[in-house]
């Protein structure tokens, strides 16, 4: 572990950094995060894909970029093996990748991606010596690449709020959980850029506090208004008039428009409909699946029940409490407004409109 370049870290600090003159892979610990501001080095595919497992880099884009520089880091750990067997052990490091976490389908985007290439390379008969660069050019494009299409989502999304809107997100869908500038945060940053006077309402999004540890320190550094609250407020807020806009990030969108995200999203979108409140998801075009034709068929990742129980190191509950950790639920099509892509906003009936963003 080293500590990050910048003392007072602002969102100008990469979330992911692939250092080539040691051939290693920096990702800023976001379990540490507020308190800590250190960064974790991945030598190898193995500590990449703990990395992501644990949490230190979490938020669909972030694990699918983490994923292919995985897969290159595989692919330079196997790069004297003889040509079928590089093959199988780079297959084997992608699938076992895979299971690291189940929702995102970013993470099997990427790896996908890397799959195909070093596929193809092996195929035409190029040295294999030579794929593990591929791959870490690949990497890099898709870093660079989401990072473009948060700030195009951006674009899209800033448009939608007006000056003055009080707008409300869950979990944390910014510069952390991306290639740099955020989907759902992204959309928020765009408006404040633009110079409109805005207010985001935080929910501190239990059990893991994605939106009080990262949301809030993302808001701070970026000086934009806001105010942390537990994810019980937010019927009240919407209730009183006290909400205007709502924009959550996804990790898995169904060809249908249902999508998949943080435990907690959908209570917000029912919220919202009740309210008449306008509920966007942010999301690049690599988060759909379109393999997926409902909400129905994604998988919702269970993690440990201590992340419920202990809140910091500290238990909250009784000894031998039975607890559960659901990480994600599925909100249907019908609550969501909009999908903000790189492409444009996909509105209701997604069945036509998001294979259409596929062909622009
Ligand atoms: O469990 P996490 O922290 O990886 O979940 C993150 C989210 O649910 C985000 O909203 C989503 O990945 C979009 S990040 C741009």
């Amino acid at each position: 572990m080293s500590e990050n370049a910048t003392s007072t870290p602002t969102l100008k600090v990469k979330t992911i950094e692939w250092r080539d003159s040691d051939l290693t892979l920096l990702l800023i610990d976001q379990i540490k995060l507020p308190h800590h501001f250190e960064n974790v080095e991945c030598r190898n595919f193995h500590e990449a894909g703990e990395a992501i497992r644990t949490m230190i880099v979490r938020g669909a884009p972030a694990i699918g970029v983490t994923a292919a520089y995985a897969m290159a880091l595989a692919a330079l750990e196997y790069r004297n093996l003889p040509r079928d067997e590089f093959i199988e052990k780079l297959d084997e490091a992608g699938a076992w990748l895979n299971e690291t976490r189940p929702t995102a389908v970013n993470l099997k985007w990427a790896i996908d991606q890397s799959l195909s290439l070093a596929h193809r390379l092996h195929d035409a008969y190029i040295q294999v010596v030579s794929i593990p660069w591929e791959l870490l050019r690949l990497a890099k494009q898709i870093q660079a690449d989401d990072l473009a299409f948060c700030k195009a989502i951006g674009a899209f999304g800033g448009e939608l709020i007006k000056d003055g809107d009080n707008i409300l997100t869950h979990c944390n869908a910014g510069g952390l959980a991306t290639a740099g500038y955020g989907t759902a945060v992204g959309v928020i940053t765009a408006a404040h850029e633009a110079g409109k006077k805005i207010h985001v309402w935080v929910d501190e999004t239990r059990p893991y506090l994605q939106g009080a540890r990262l949301t809030a320190w993302e808001m701070q550094q970026l000086g934009i208004p806001h105010t942390l609250i537990t994810d019980n407020m937010s019927g009240h807020l919407m209730q009183r008039g006290k909400v205007q806009f709502i924009v959550t990030g996804a990790d898995r969108i169904a060809a249908n428009g249902d999508t998949a995200n943080k435990i907690g999203t959908y209570m917000v979108a029912v919220l919202a409909k009740e309210n008449n409140i306008p509920f966007y998801i942010a999301a690049p075009l690599t988060t759909i699946d379109l393999k997926i034709k409902s909400g129905e068929e994604i998988p919702i990742e269970e993690r440990s029940a201590d992340e419920v129980v202990f809140i910091g190191g500290k238990r909250i509950a009784p000894e031998g409490v039975h607890a559960a950790h659901f990480g994600f639920d599925v909100t249907p099509a019908r609550y969501i407004h909009g999908i903000i892509t790189e492409k444009g906003i996909a509105r209701p009936p997604y069945e036509q409109s998001i294979p259409a963003l596929f062909e622009k």
